[in-house]
């Protein structure tokens, strides 16, 4: 019935589609089963967890009316009903996170499971295919290794070598399987046998590590060999102890490395022993003589140790580790994607600036390292140097980075062609500095490696605009860049900290470009642990700047980014977990506002970096930061009355719903004014009033055309990180929309599109981190990666592209699809691989004519609109629309509207 329509343009989204090419012919299949977001997770301690399914058909509007999942210790007994768990047939229409909910897990165990499910007509489906969890240590007694140290290591303020572990053990029987469980004070790289065991990176993760610390669980099973085998393990000061934060701290965590190491090896006879960190391991030192992440790594090749982590390694020269008296009940599984090197690239070109510096240009301002491949005589020292930008002259540039040193260092060991990539540091950079060749430099000399949480990428949004679609590749590297295990606010200078206000702002733009949803999970049970007892929010998570805190639109992200997940992916449980700290956010808030609701006089970091809006006297220099913190103290609350209602707390939501309302009210008495004005009159001001819901009916219009005025009169945005995320939603929202594409398409300081002309290929921090004469904004205070002006991706997928989510049917098991025109653009497409499968929206204008294809996946339905359609001119896969009996479509102020369940449709109309 599909119809291709001449001159359409079908883009390629091969990179979503995976996992859905293959399935028969008329059949409705279940696959790409999930546990806790993730494909057969191993070492999980969630003790229900939640498992997922999507379902696949080449029928029109199919949807699951039931489904029944059985759970089995072997794929064998799945077949036989030998089962641990059986859900029998549940009639609900759940396909994405269902709780396990039969026996407790128990440590250490693996579980298959599969599921079927039942369609609207109440056909089954076969059976999927197996998948599996598998828990991790569940109970802290079952921990006995020991924290592990080297010992007499001299206290010092910077960096000192990283510890080398290692401990020899034979095995005399068949192994079935062997499991290893590792954590560190610091960071570790785990050896067995010479092999690093596993691909993550920077593990075990940066959490607030005074309460949580992450361990990795590794099948190695294919690694124990037969009689002699060596654990070793490599230790790097991190997070730990290393570098952290803008005031010079070393050793915020403490001054000693440890390791934790728990090997399980299960014998064939059903036998079980377990090698452990004890004191019979030995250490030393090697070729890592430093190592930082502001710093960067030096290493001396010609220290190292060949085999050290192999069995038949002397080590008797090194010493006995000591044991360290630290906490095991702090360990706990990551849920988290592990951070790993997800791709390569290969420098553009070599460059000699004006000052005879070498340096390589990647391209591309990326996060993570370089490989280096050299040639030369033992004891030459190669040194690499980081930067994002080079200056008006030409030259390599570095101020900005404050006072990280960004420096890698190898000393040649003089055999051959050395291949060295630094472990323990990573940097935000596009052009590379080198010094210390003995040969004339190729571009062979260094490849890029590419490093962050390696998140599903579930987000994809291209126009016709070239600059648009460089500005949304910007935003995702910026994502990327900064989504090291922990949302940063830049990934370059001295700092790389958890801002909790760039995470919030972002977080709508996250969700679609990655699935986010494991990511925040974590996050946000840091934040919770670095809460202060009395509510206040730490600036940043985890928190190192020692419990400053309690700032506006910073500490809303206990609030905002549990319930934009929940928006994204209907996890309930992100809201249950965090409840107490989002209470807890809110009453700080109540108790600093006190009896009138107004929440004046407390320090805040206001909307940071607004265009600075020179007028004498005038109170629109910047937006009163009392409004902003009484407008957040509002939304907040109304998050947290939500919550609860989802939640099933009746009683807090019918509280909190009152307590928002009465902050509303209060601020409509004390910031707007009797003529209906704000009294900032502010971008930031008008748009967090709109978009946050903060007027009574009758002010909106007049608010909403103050803002437009505003607009008008500055032919730009003057807005910071509070207003920039709102600016053109409320725009669109209140009819303006004209307003907001100009603004995005605008391509002088300051817009989205200025840094793209000035070659950007991240977000900057500044609208103009560099000028337009080519020199940069203050060098304290200006990072070429920072993602937070990066929120107006949220508005190309949900405005552009037409793709919102309804809050009342979360997750998208019901959405919207309303692309809206503008701005010239005659195509644009976003394909979001939500939870249930592959949404698409993509449209094109030509002669006049509006094509529209949209793609909705089984057992969700969207409510489409047709932007300035006339229903009789309609055609729904070539057929006139109105004369499709079985579609309910109805004409409206926008267009034409109608309800459609899963499949793939094309609309044309005239324009
Ligand atoms: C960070 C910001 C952060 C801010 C707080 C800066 O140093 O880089 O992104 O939100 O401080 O105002």
């Amino acid at each position: 019935m599909k119809r291709l329509i001449h001159g359409f343009k079908l883009l390629t989204t091969a990179l979503l589609m995976s996992g859905i090419g293959n399935f028969v012919a008329g059949a409705t299949r279940v696959g790409e089963l999930v546990c806790e977001y993730h494909t057969d997770p191993i070492g999980i301690d969630v003790e229900k967890p939640r498992l997922s399914w999507k379902i696949f058909s080449d029928r029109e509007n199919v949807t699951q009316s039931a489904f029944q999942i059985r759970v089995a210790e072997l794929p064998s007994n799945l077949k036989k009903n030998a089962l641990v768990w059986n859900s029998g047939k549940v009639n609900s229409g759940q396909s994405v996170n269902i709780e396990y909910n039969g026996p407790k897990p128990k440590s250490m165990q693996r579980l298959y499971w599969q599921v079927r499910v039942w369609d609207h007509r109440g056909k089954a489906t076969p059976w999927s295919e197996p998948a599996f969890w598998e828990t991790g240590i569940l109970h802290s007694e079952q921990w006995i290794a020991s924290w592990i140290t080297m010992p007499n290591e001299k206290k010092a303020e910077e960096s000192k070598p990283c510890h080398y572990l290692r401990r020899e053990f034979a095995i005399a029987k068949k192994v079935r399987s062997a499991r290893v469980y590792v954590s560190a004070l610091g960071l570790y790289e785990l050896y067995l046998n010479g092999i690093k065991v596993g691909d993550e990176l920077f593990t075990p993760g940066w959490t607030s590590y005074k309460n949580r610390i992450q361990y990795q669980t590794y099948d190695v099973t294919e690694m124990v060999r037969s009689k002699v085998n060596v654990l070793g393990a490599i230790l790097g000061d991190g997070w730990y102890r290393g570098n952290i934060g803008f005031n010079k701290q070393h050793n915020y965590y403490g001054d000693q490395l440890a390791l934790i190491v728990q090997l399980c090896i299960t014998y064939t006879d059903g036998t079980v022993e377990t090698i452990v960190t004890d004191d019979s391991w030995k250490a030393t030192t090697g070729p890592i003589l430093s190592s930082d992440i502001y710093n960067g790594e030096t290493y001396d090749a010609r220290l190292e140790m060949p085999g050290w982590a192999s069995p038949g390694f002397n080590d008797s020269l090194w010493s006995r580790v000591e044991i360290k008296d630290h906490s095991r009940n702090v360990l706990v599984a990551p849920q988290s994607d592990p951070v790993r090197a997800v791709m390569e690239i290969n420098p553009v070109k070599i460059i000699i600036t004006p000052k005879g510096e070498t340096v390589f240009d990647m391209g591309q301002n990326m996060v993570g390292w370089v490989r280096l491949k050299v040639k030369g005589n033992a004891g030459d020292v190669v040194s690499l140097k980081f930067a994002e930008v080079l200056d008006r002259d030409g030259n390599f540039y570095t101020e900005n980075l404050r006072e990280a040193k960004v420096t890698d260092t190898y000393v040649l060991k003089g055999e051959g062609e050395e291949v060295y990539e630094p472990r323990f540091t990573f940097h935000g950079f596009r052009f590379v500095k080198i010094e210390g060749l003995s040969d004339t430099p190729s571009l062979e000399n260094i490849t890029g490696v590419v490093v962050h949480s390696d998140m599903q990428p579930t987000g994809h949004f291209t126009c016709s605009n070239p600059l648009i679609n460089q500005l949304q590749q910007n935003i995702q590297w910026g994502q990327r860049g900064n989504f090291l295990d922990v949302p940063t606010d830049c990934p370059q200078r001295n700092e790389r900290l958890g801002w909790t206000g760039d995470a919030q702002v972002f977080s709508p733009t996250a969700a679609f470009n990655f699935n986010v949803a494991p990511f925040y999970t974590k996050w946000m049970k840091d934040l919770a642990a670095d809460q202060l007892p009395n509510g206040k929010v730490p600036h940043v998570i985890p928190d190192v700047l020692r419990g400053e805190g309690g700032s506006t639109a910073w500490a809303d992200a206990a609030l905002i980014v549990p319930w934009n997940t929940y928006l994204a992916y209907g996890d309930k449980r992100i809201l249950e977990v965090q409840y107490s700290s989002m209470k807890a956010w809110v009453d700080y808030m109540k108790n600093r506002a006190g009896d009138n609701y107004l929440w004046i006089g407390d320090n805040h970091f206001g909307d940071w970096l607004a265009f600075p809006i020179k007028r004498s006297g005038s109170q629109e220099s910047t937006t009163e930061k009392d409004l902003i913190a009484t407008a957040y103290y509002a939304y907040s609350t109304q998050l947290l009355a939500n919550t609860a209602r989802v939640i099933g707390k009746k009683e807090d939501a019918e509280e909190y719903e009152l307590l928002s309302e009465k902050v509303k009210n209060a601020f409509v008495n004390e910031f707007v004014t009797t003529e209906g004005d704000l009294i900032s009159q502010t971008q930031t001001a008008y748009s967090l009033a709109l978009a946050f819901n903060l007027l009574p009916d009758k002010s909106i219009p007049q608010v909403a055309a103050n803002l437009a005025d505003d607009v008008r009169k500055f032919q730009h945005l003057t807005t910071g990180f509070v207003g920039t995320p709102l600016l053109c939603k409320a725009l669109s929202d209140n009819g303006y929309e004209d307003l907001a594409f100009m603004l995005l398409m605008r391509k002088e300081y300051p817009s989205w599109l200025y840094p793209v002309t000035k070659g950007a290929t991240t977000i900057w921090e500044r609208w103009d981190g560099q000028k337009p004469d080519g020199t940069f904004q203050d060098p304290g205070m200006n990072s070429f990666n920072h993602y937070a002006y990066g929120a107006i991706g949220e508005w190309l997928y949900n405005y552009i592209a037409g793709i919102q989510i309804d809050p009342k049917a979360p997750g998208y098991k019901h959405f919207f699809l309303a692309p809206h025109l503008g701005g010239g653009l005659t195509y644009a497409e976003a394909v979001y691989k939500s939870m249930y499968g592959e949404i698409r929206s993509q449209w094109n204008i030509e002669d006049n004519q509006m094509n529209y294809e949209v793609k909705i996946p089984v057992n969700t339905t969207a409510t489409v609109t047709l932007p300035s359609a006339l229903l009789e001119d309609v055609l729904f896969n070539g057929s006139s629309l109105k004369s499709i009996v079985e579609i309910e479509a109805w004409q409206n102020e926008k267009g034409v509207s109608l309800k459609l369940g899963s499949g793939e449709y094309i609309f044309n109309y005239p324009l």
